[in-house]
């Protein structure tokens, strides 16, 4: 049975309804407790009120940061669960013993990956136990959330021994309400975290990172008033460039006054929320200054309704395609584009805070690009938001990443939900310009099926970004002596992209400067990934690959960057990548040591010679 996201959903909302004691259900819910019925398969995130995902702008919120050092407990076989560590026992008896205690032993960083923070969790895959405690003053009239921004990969969250909410998905946020379950002081925060890639997961079994684990963003306690904004979503028309469309969802169905100011703008709007709790409205916006890579233009926009307010920085411009071009604000843009993952490689842990955003993005900068691709899963908002603040467009994406079980109802469940958690979260940060969907997936009716209903969804949240896709199916054909894809998907995508490892992967059939490209023709297509491995410091031929040396990563750049002039329809490149970055797939013991070396800065952050080669191209595109 197709397991249809909005069933999910009507099953998650059912479970919240019943954590939150609204309804009596079969979910082993007993007075004055709210347990959610969880089964093998762990529920996303629970909802909440109007919204199937976690409250807008949470930054923009009064917040308590739930960081620091955490209790953990290591449980490689999963007895933590039958032993019931989350009620955190002591003995009361000479008699009672408890073989486990979250008091005195192994501490983790939150947030952060486990593997970085002990050699013997550099490989871990499994079950860790995190608990702490925390005071809270539930105010009248307040609702209060605990709020993940993200856990990797799947969780339980237990508060004060009760069961409260589940989640799976490493790269998205989750909250779930927790009014009327804290004491004032001394609460019991558990979370069973575990990372065990799985057939049904997203990615699944292989990929081509490091597998950390843990809670690697913030978490926050959340107070908001009874009745709040809990989402809304401000942007330009998607072709003109004076048009605001603006909308707004209360946390419960219900109607209320709601004004939106934009005070730069001079504008003001009183709206009444339907009895669905949802306003909107559009208006003209006079001597609006579109955000844009050359002119990163924020406005203070807030948002109000009886007893709450939010506000944020929000950035107005239009992307949109016109034939084989991608235009930003009505001008012809080429992306001058680069990739990362979200990983600190000299710390080899999982990048999750503003330090780590700052270098990430200023090594970025120096090689002089106006896109970032956010390889190969949403990352987190101090990334996003910095980049937005720089000028810099992204591409986000969901880690649907080669081998997914396309035929598998609850992963497509599991993908409907990533994408949507992903867009909900940044669809107000108007430096995101693509929504990714799919990485080098190969052609069949299921995957077909799978993506398109994952263009449904997005395209059902947010109708003015760009859809697109990388794929690794051009090859050269000897009759045209043209290298050529064909993929039936293409079609469905607003911009299609190319993965393409020539001189790495793929010997050259013909010599760069014959190298003509005919593939997608009537579409714009980004060169989303390409390069070769290079160990920092190394040296030898610039004609042998395995000689893993900078010399041969050069001469690499120097030929795909020829190859480029001869792509008709080329809208941008990126290669792949920024820094060396940790991955299990590489085995070389003395160029990889378990790194792929394909960063054009190594992992202490030095710039290898291919470096300067892009940097030098991007010069010349940038004039
Ligand atoms: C693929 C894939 C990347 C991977 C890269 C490589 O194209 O998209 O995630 O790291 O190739 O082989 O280095």
């Amino acid at each position: 049975m197709k397991l249809s996201y909005l069933m999910v959903m009507a099953f998650v909302f059912a479970a919240q309804a019943v954590a939150s004691g609204t309804v009596s259900g079969s979910s082993g819910a007993t007075e004055g407790k709210a347990v959610l019925a969880v089964s093998d398969e762990t529920l996303p995130g629970t909802a909440q009120g109007n919204v199937p995902t976690a409250m807008t702008n949470v930054y923009g919120r009064d917040y308590t940061l739930l960081n620091g050092k955490w209790n953990v407990i290591v449980d490689l076989y999963d007895q933590g669960r039958k032993m019931e560590v989350y009620r955190n026992r002591k003995p009361q008896k000479p008699e009672e013993f408890y073989e486990y205690s979250f008091d005195g032993g192994m501490r983790l960083n939150v947030p952060g990956d486990w593997n970085s923070q002990y050699p013997e969790l550099m490989y871990y895959e499994g079950t860790v136990w995190y608990a702490r405690h925390f005071d809270a003053v539930q105010e009248p009239g307040k609702r209060m959330f605990l709020y993940f921004g993200a856990v990797s990969y799947r969780c339980n969250v237990y508060l004060n021994g009760d069961l409260i909410a589940s989640h799976e998905g490493g790269f998205t946020p989750f909250q779930v309400e927790v009014t009327g379950h804290l004491r004032p002081q001394d609460n019991f925060l558990c979370v069973e975290v575990n990372n065990r890639r799985t057939a049904d997961a997203i990615p699944a079994l292989a990929f081509d990172w490091w597998n950390y684990g843990g809670i690697t963003r913030d978490v926050m306690l959340v107070t908001v008033p009874e009745v709040y904004v809990s989402d809304y979503f401000i942007q330009l028309d998607k072709h003109r460039p004076d048009v605001i469309h603006a909308s707004v969802t209360l946390s419960d169905a219900v109607s209320r006054e709601v004004r939106l100011d934009i005070p730069e703008l001079g504008i003001s709007r009183d709206l009444v929320t339907d009895g669905k709790g949802q306003a909107s409205v559009s208006f003209k916006a006079k001597k609006l200054q579109r955000w844009s890579p050359d002119c990163p233009k924020l406005y203070d926009v807030s948002i109000s309704c009886s007893g709450d307010s939010i506000s944020e920085r929000i950035g107005f411009r239009n992307i949109e395609v016109d034939g084989t071009r991608i235009l930003v604000n009505g001008e012809p843009t080429f992306m001058r584009c680069i990739s990362f993952h979200e990983e600190i490689p000299q710390r080899m842990g999982r990048a999750f805070g503003m330090a780590d955003a700052q270098m990430l993005l200023s090594e970025a900068e120096a090689l002089g690009v106006n896109m970032i691709r956010l390889a190969h899963y949403p990352q987190n908002e101090y990334t996003v938001r910095l980049a937005e603040e720089k000028g810099i467009i992204l591409w986000q994406e969901i880690p649907v990443w080669q081998g997914i079980n396309f035929s598998d109802a609850g992963t497509q469940a599991k993908a409907e939900r990533m994408l949507t958690e992903m867009i909900m979260r940044d669809r107000n940060r108007c430096a995101v310009g693509f929504w990714g969907v799919a990485n080098e997936t190969k052609p069949s009716p299921e995957r077909n099926a799978f993506l398109t209903s994952l263009l449904e969804t997005g395209r059902s949240l947010d109708t003015t970004r760009l859809y697109v896709a990388a794929f690794d199916l051009v090859y050269f054909e000897k009759s045209t002596g043209h290298f050529e894809m064909h993929d039936d998907f293409t079609d469905n995508l607003d911009v299609v992209a190319v993965n393409k490892y020539m001189g790495w992967y793929h010997p050259w059939p013909v010599d760069p400067s014959e190298a003509v490209w005919d593939v997608c023709a009537d579409q714009p297509l980004i060169i989303s990934e390409f390069g070769g491995e290079a160990l920092y410091g190394q040296h030898g031929s610039s004609d042998e690959t395995s000689s893993w040396s900078e010399e041969y990563q050069a001469r690499l750049y120097r030929d795909n960057i020829e190859m480029f002039s001869h792509i008709p329809n080329l809208a941008g490149v990126s290669p792949w990548i920024l820094f060396d970055f940790r991955s299990p797939y590489r085995f070389h013991p003395t160029n990889q040591e378990g790194w792929n070396r394909k960063g054009l800065v190594s992992d202490q952050g030095q710039r290898k010679a291919a470096w300067y080669i892009m940097r030098d191209y991007y010069r010349e595109k940038r004039q």
